[in-house]
């Protein structure tokens, strides 16, 4: 019988696969003398050149296009071009569907360069180009390493809920989940009897399971009404919140920082394909040196992520006398992103930086508050070019305190009795963080808008697709 292998199966034993019958499938990238088709099956960035027979039969080799999806069979030789070591001489080639040549005309798929913009409005066709398909390999890396520095680390995979009856962030940017046809304010005729929204995030459950759990982290879809229109906003995203007993803010930064490196290092082995590709192609990169997007990578890996404090933060922000903020600054704003720009991109000179000790009033009910009365144990993890990747902190574990916090902030205190509860059940010191997984996605793979690191983008005005 005859194997079926992938395209990067093939390509990974090279010439321990010679002289051997396979099956591969995949699509056409390029097609030329009636003889080399170029497939690719997704499975690498890299193509698998298949030579095909003179003899074949004319009605199939003429329906060839970019595009059709086919099976070949074949011997796998040594090839004579200098592009590849390996080819596929095919014996029988079975086209499973053909492209319409007057749609192909107007797609992405057509052989130029389009704009990130066009490729983003086909968005259901951007998975056969090579930026995106290098895009989503690198972004299913991130994800599985991520997994792995926890599993590694003893945490525990939390699946928290999507719709959620309170405001974690305390902002008041969620989407109402109803069934009411009208009158949407009688949430007693609603489906879960009171009123429902998508979830901003899962940590106040990952809070409750950590007593007991020790550590737990979650890793799934949140959602914000925010009117951003940003290159670094979406309306639904991905974040991970790992949440830990017995961890102070300072254990707490110390975990983020090795877990960015961890992922960091990670896609350094396991994507370099990829990297080089995108680094290759992507317009940004060429004026700048060879490599660029891989080596800044890897200079970040031999660094100490600065870490200062935020009342340090406005002293430097105020020495400034290089960049005319838009955004006065005081002690007590909240940082803009011009601000974080300029401590990160100019100030530490491209390296990440640590804020921690924010104030309280500009920072959520659950933070835990400082003996100074004026700050509470939060920190953000900012990078170059991307601003804020984490928001994290020490919690709040003292019963009264987080009880005023609660009343200070106008939340229902009623809604939140069951996380005030858990804190009258063998509460302890614990920390946790949340990283915006499609912005550290964006970092690693220096694309300029989130949009184009996430398969389906949400963002205001905009869920085609
Ligand atoms: O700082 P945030 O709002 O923190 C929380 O939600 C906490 N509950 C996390 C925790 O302590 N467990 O969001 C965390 C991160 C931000 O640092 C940012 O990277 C990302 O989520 N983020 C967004 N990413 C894409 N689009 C948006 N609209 C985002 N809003 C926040
Ligand atoms: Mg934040």
């Amino acid at each position: 019988m005859v194997k079926k292998y992938s395209v990067k199966e093939i390509l990974d034993k090279e010439f321990s696969i010679l002289d051997y019958k396979v099956i591969v499938e995949g699509w056409v990238r390029s097609y030329r003398n009636s003889i080399f088709v170029i497939l690719n099956d997704g499975s690498t960035v890299k193509n698998l050149q298949i030579i095909l027979s003179k003899r074949m039969d004319k009605r199939i080799t003429k329906e060839i296009t970019i595009g059709t999806s086919v099976k070949v069979i074949g011997i796998i030789q040594k090839s004579i071009g200098e592009k590849q070591n390996i080819e596929l001489k095919c014996s029988d080639l079975i086209i499973y569907k053909s492209v319409d040549s007057k749609k192909l005309q107007k797609s992405i798929l057509q052989p130029k360069q389009h704009s990130l913009e066009k490729i983003r409005n086909q968005s259901h066709l951007r998975f056969q180009t090579n930026i995106f398909s290098c895009l989503m390999r690198i972004r299913h890396f991130i994800s599985f390493s991520i997994h792995n520095f926890f599993h590694i680390k003893n945490f525990f995979c939390l699946h928290t809920p999507i719709i959620t009856a309170y405001d974690c962030e305390g902002v008041g940017k969620m989407f109402r989940v109803t069934t009411l046809k009208n009158n949407l304010l009688d949430y007693s005729n609603d489906f879960f009897k009171r009123k429902t929204y998508l979830s901003v995030s899962g940590q106040l459950e990952a809070e409750a399971a950590i007593i007991g759990l020790g550590k737990v982290y979650t890793f799934g879809p949140v959602f914000r009404a925010e009117n951003s229109n940003t290159t670094r906003h979406l309306s639904e995203f991905w974040m991970v919140e790992p949440e830990m007993a017995f961890f102070s803010l300072k254990e707490c930064i110390d975990l983020a920082e090795e877990f960015l490196k961890f992922i960091i290092q990670f896609i350094l082995d396991k994507c370099i394909e990829d990297l080089s590709f995108l680094n290759k192609n992507l317009k940004k990169w060429d004026k700048i040196k060879n490599n660029f997007l891989i080596k800044r990578l890897e200079s970040l890996l031999n660094i100490s992520f600065y870490r200062i404090t935020y009342t340090n933060a406005i002293e430097i922000l105020k020495k400034n006398k290089t960049i005319r903020f838009i955004h006065p600054v005081t002690w007590g704003m909240d940082l803009q992103s011009e601000h974080e720009k300029f401590l990160t991109n100019y100030y530490f000179k491209g390296s990440p930086v640590v804020v921690f000790d924010y104030p309280s009033s500009i920072k959520a009910f659950y933070m835990r508050v400082n003996d100074d009365n004026k700050t509470v144990s939060a920190m953000d993890i900012l990078f170059p070019e991307i601003g804020e990747i984490i928001g994290g902190s020490q919690r709040e574990e003292r019963y009264k305190i987080l009880l005023n916090r609660i009343k200070k902030f106008n939340i229902n205190k009623n809604i939140l009795w069951w996380y005030l509860d858990t804190r009258c059940f063998g509460s302890v010191p614990h920390s946790g963080f949340g990283l915006g997984f499609d912005r550290l996605v964006q970092f690693i793979t220096g694309m300029d808008n989130i949009r184009d690191v996430i398969p389906f983008p949400r963002t205001p005005g905009s869920a085609e697709f």
